[in-house]
């Protein structure tokens, strides 16, 4: 392997965990446990090599720390990937020997589900271990998801373009999925006017019918003329072929990872794009999932994912006063959280 390039990047722990009876071949990594527990998905991927696959899992918890910093959860970051199809690899003794591999780390780390995964899966793995999150049996997340996003947008319209209203704003939104949905559902009923891409027919539909939206083609939603640019669908959507594109003056969406590269959150920052961070912005998903998971009362849930658009204010009024791209902003609120 080449592994001479990964940056460990101050993890705590990482653990291969294998077993040759069920065929797992997983990767556990524990990036930060200072505010509590770390917990992130479990990701199945067919990654084309082992080195690619610590690649992933090293970046994703690392960015799990941050995320669920910001949010102000009393959990650390972390993630964990299983080598091989989701496709053609499952089966119950697979997540079962996953099951065991968080056992023995004893609660450092705690699972839930992700790219590849389910709950059905997630059930698997909780037959082993009680340190497992969101086997769906109190519902998706992804409303939440929604939710934070609207409430971001909220905050970022206020103090982009000082209005409180969506009323007459147009948002290009990419992706009609749980949370793409949800979240026009709420633009819609704010007053804001849709105009949507999905590779999805069906969705698209429904999009139309339901909340009025003008269909466009998934390429074209970068040239629309928008207020606001809603990510909803994949990552690295903001490159430096996009936003030449972009006429919005506001990025606020659920996708991971939507900067190419770090450097694009200072790009943005001089087109005068505010851009609401990823991490801050979609973690209404992880709040209640941690909820859940740690049996606090879910009356102060709602408020908690509200919050989203007071941390968000805060982001962007900072970024202003210092001069600095949101991205970096919402990185150094995170660490002086977890890294006290
Ligand atoms: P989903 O799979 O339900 O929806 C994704 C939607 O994007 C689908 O309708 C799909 O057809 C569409 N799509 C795929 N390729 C596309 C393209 N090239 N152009 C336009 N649309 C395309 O996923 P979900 O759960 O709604 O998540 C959306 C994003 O938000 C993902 O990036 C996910 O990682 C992120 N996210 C989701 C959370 C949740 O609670 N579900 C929490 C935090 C982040």
């Amino acid at each position: 392997f080449v592994f001479n390039e990964i940056n460990f990047d101050n993890h705590e722990q990482v653990v291969f965990a294998s077993e040759e009876k069920s065929g797992l071949k997983a990767i556990i990594a524990v990036h930060n446990t200072h505010l509590g527990p770390a917990m992130g998905g479990c990701r199945m991927w067919n990654y084309a090599s082992e080195a690619e696959a610590v690649r992933d899992v090293l970046r994703l918890s690392r960015g799990m720390t941050y995320k669920n910093a910001v949010a102000g959860l009393p959990i650390g970051g972390g993630k964990s990937v299983i080598i091989g199809n989701p496709k053609t690899d499952k089966t119950p003794a697979l997540f079962e020997a996953l099951g065991e591999a968080l056992e023995r780390l004893g609660g450092r780390y705690v699972t839930a589900e992700d790219v590849g995964t389910s709950p059905a899966d997630m059930a698997n793995v909780a037959s082993k271990t009680k340190y497992v999150a969101g086997l769906g049996d109190r519902g998706d997340p992804s409303p939440f998801t929604a939710l934070g996003c609207f409430v971001g947008a909220q905050a970022a319209i206020r103090h982009q373009l000082k209005r409180d209203s969506f009323d007459g704003l147009t948002v290009a939104l990419q992706g009609l999925g749980h949370v793409g949905y949800d979240y026009a559902r709420r633009l819609h009923a704010a007053g804001a006017k849709l105009v949507v891409a999905d590779i999805d027919q069906a969705a698209l539909q429904r999009a139309q019918d339901e909340l009025g939206a003008e269909v466009v083609g998934i390429d074209a939603i970068y040239d629309v003329q928008a207020d606001i640019y809603a990510p909803c669908a994949l990552g690295a959507t903001l490159n430096p072929d996009t936003l030449s594109r972009l006429k919005a003056k506001i990025v606020a969406g659920a996708a991971n990872n939507q900067l190419a590269t770090a450097d694009i959150g200072e790009a943005c920052r001089q087109k005068g794009i505010l851009y609401a961070p990823d991490f801050v912005i979609n973690a209404g998903g992880i709040i209640k999932v941690c909820y859940e998971y740690l049996n606090t009362p879910e009356d102060g849930m709602e408020a908690h994912v509200r919050r989203i658009g007071d941390t968000l204010a805060e982001v962007f009024t900072r970024a202003d006063a210092e001069g600095l791209p949101t991205s970096v902003v919402a990185d150094r609120i995170a660490e002086a959280k977890f890294k006290n």
